[in-house]
Formats: C-alpha cells, structure tokens, sequence
C-alpha cells in the first residue's frame, strides 16, 4: 500500500468545540465533511484519546469553527496540540455561544450540531452530527489542510488520522529546525542558530529551546 496517496486527499482546518460539563473545550480536526443537505449533516472523526472525544459523547453536542488563511496560527497550538484535560484552552480566546456551544470569532463561519449517530473504528469515533445553527462571520479564505502543511509548515500530531501521511514526508525531507511541540519546520532567512532567543514558535508559541535538528 502506498500511503503518500492519502496525502492527495483534500480537507480544511477546523475547531470542534463542546463542553466539558459547564467548561467550554475542544480540538483541531481536519477529519470534517458534509454528508448530505437535507437534514444538513456533518461527520467528523475524532481520536479515542482526545478529551474532545469523551465530552462529545456526554454532550451531544458540538461546533465547527471554519479556520481562515489570516486565522491566528496560535490556535491551532492551542486546541491542537495540548489537552483539555490539562488546560482551559478557550482562557483568552474571543467566543461566543450557539445552542449552548461555543463557537470561535476568529473562523470565517460555524455549524452547531447534534449528534445524531456515531460509529467506533479501532482509534477513533466517527460522530455524524445533524446541523441545528450555522452562520458565515468573514468573507475570508478558508484554511485548507494543505495550505496549513504548506504556508503555516504546520505538522498534524498523532491523533490526527493522517498522522502517518505526514510521517512519511518528514522522512523525505532534508535536516530542518523543527518545533518538538508542534512540528512547526523553521525556515527563516537567517541560520535557525543565530536567530534571536526570543523567538517563539508562530505555531504553539513555544520558545526557540523546544526545536530539534532533525
Ligand atoms: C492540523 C491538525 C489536524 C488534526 N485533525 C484531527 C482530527 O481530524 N481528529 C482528531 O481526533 N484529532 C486531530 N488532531 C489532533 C487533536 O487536535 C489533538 O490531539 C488535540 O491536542 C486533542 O485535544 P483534546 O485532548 O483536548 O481533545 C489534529 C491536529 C492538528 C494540528
């Protein structure tokens, strides 16, 4: 099987939001499709381990916040590459709530939905989520998966179902400052070496110590 085919599959960059309890949380995914119109229907597939995951499933509820091209990279560290269990990833974060869901102002749009069904595979949950409210907030680009990879130079972590996808072009790749936290691959006109030490990742905001030659 070679996998670099899955790499020509097509996605956007999303925050799925739900509560945990009274405490709004979340994750990225870029794991987000229409499945039909009438009733609007979206399916997304979320990682057993994923805090999002469980709260989900004692919500019954959650949202999609479309990420924009000029959406702040930082989010993407935020709910993508840190836990809800360990942190309040919306402390600072501008929001607001829809059907009892919190929906980020910083996405050109958002989809609050009820889950409707919901299928296991063997790491991640497939929830099928009927759309109760939506609304377009900017007239900006959406975020594609590959405009992410290739313009932000972000990484997906593991939890990300396309996480071997990526592997295997990192591993074709040549030696490159790359952000431990992230995956962020520096590539700033001055030697990584010689950059200021108060850089900080544009990605997770981690400072220059968290990056490895790789
Ligand atoms: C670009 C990107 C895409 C991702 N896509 C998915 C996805 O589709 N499904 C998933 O379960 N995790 C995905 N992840 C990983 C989760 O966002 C990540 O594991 C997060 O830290 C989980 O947070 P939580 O434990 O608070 O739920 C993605 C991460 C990134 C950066």
């Amino acid at each position: 099987m070679n996998k670099n085919t899955f790499r020509n599959l097509s996605y956007g960059v999303y925050i799925i939001s739900t509560l945990d309890g009274e405490r709004p949380t979340g994750c990225v995914a870029n794991s987000a499709m229409q499945v039909t119109s009438s009733p609007a229907t979206i399916a997304v597939s979320i990682n057993h381990d994923n805090y999002t995951n469980g709260c989900i499933k004692k919500t019954g509820k959650f949202a999609l916040s479309i990420m924009t091209e000029n959406s702040n990279p930082g989010l993407i560290g935020t709910f993508g590459f840190q836990s809800g269990k360990d942190v309040n990833k919306f402390d600072g974060v501008n929001a607001f709530v829809k059907e009892g869901i919190s929906v980020l102002e910083d996405s050109c749009g958002y989809m609050v939905c009820k889950v409707i069904d919901q299928m296991e595979t063997s790491t991640h949950t497939v929830f099928l989520g009927e759309v109760i409210d939506a609304d377009v907030l900017k007239k900006e680009e959406p975020m594609t998966y590959a405009y992410y990879h290739k313009v932000v130079k972000g990484k997906s972590p593991k939890n990300a179902p396309t996480y071997i996808a990526e592997e295997v072009e990192v591993e074709k790749k040549e030696e490159k400052w790359v952000c431990s936290i992230c995956g962020y691959e520096y590539r700033g006109e001055i030697p990584f070496e010689e950059v200021p030490e108060q850089f900080v990742c544009p990605v997770c905001k981690q400072p220059k110590s968290v990056f490895v030659k790789k």
